[in-house]
């Protein structure tokens, strides 16, 4: 089994796994939509976090990890647990840079979860980001270690640089 990290899960994987691959979603965009109370905000004062949004055009990069079959029940059990603040598991085909294309899990926030915050612009994102901390650190570390992870691999994402940028 393959899972598609598009967010934390690129630069803190957490868990175990064999092999990892550059990969990309076709048709989905990385957008700062989602809200967290458990992870880079608090309830009272949620932060900003990725979830992906359906957009024709788009291509999402991402990290692809192929989990050992043994370890597959544990690493989802894990999984579950860690993105439990709105995401659900979908099944998505991703391209890679040699075929064949993988089928991977991916964990998405949709609009009708509970944290779903939603478009804003960039400005009123940027705010949240400034000032928003919980469990797992600050929310500025969260958009900053996204971004670096994209600047190694070379990747553009105009969302998340301008973003930075805002910051
Ligand atoms: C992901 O990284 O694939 C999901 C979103 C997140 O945990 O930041």
């Amino acid at each position: 089994m393959w899972i598609f990290g598009y967010g934390s899960l690129i630069f803190r994987p957490s868990f175990p796994f064999e092999e990892r691959r550059e990969a990309w979603l076709k048709g989905w965009a990385r957008r700062f939509w989602q809200g967290s109370t458990d992870h880079r905000g608090v309830p009272e004062a949620p932060g900003r976090v990725v979830t992906l949004v359906p957009e024709p055009g788009a291509r999402c990069w991402g990290m692809a990890y192929r989990i050992a079959p043994e370890r597959v029940e544990e690493v989802l059990i894990h999984l579950d647990f860690r993105e439990q603040g709105g995401y659900e598991r979908h099944f998505v085909q991703l391209e890679t840079r040699e075929p064949p294309s993988l089928e991977a899990v991916v964990y998405l926030a949709g609009p009708a979860n509970p944290h779903y915050l939603g478009p804003a612009t960039l400005e009123e994102i940027a705010a949240v980001v400034r000032s928003a901390h919980g469990p797992s650190g600050s929310n500025r570390d969260y958009v900053r270690k996204l971004a670096d992870a994209l600047a190694q691999a070379g990747e553009q994402d105009a969302h998340v640089t301008e973003l930075v940028r805002l910051l």
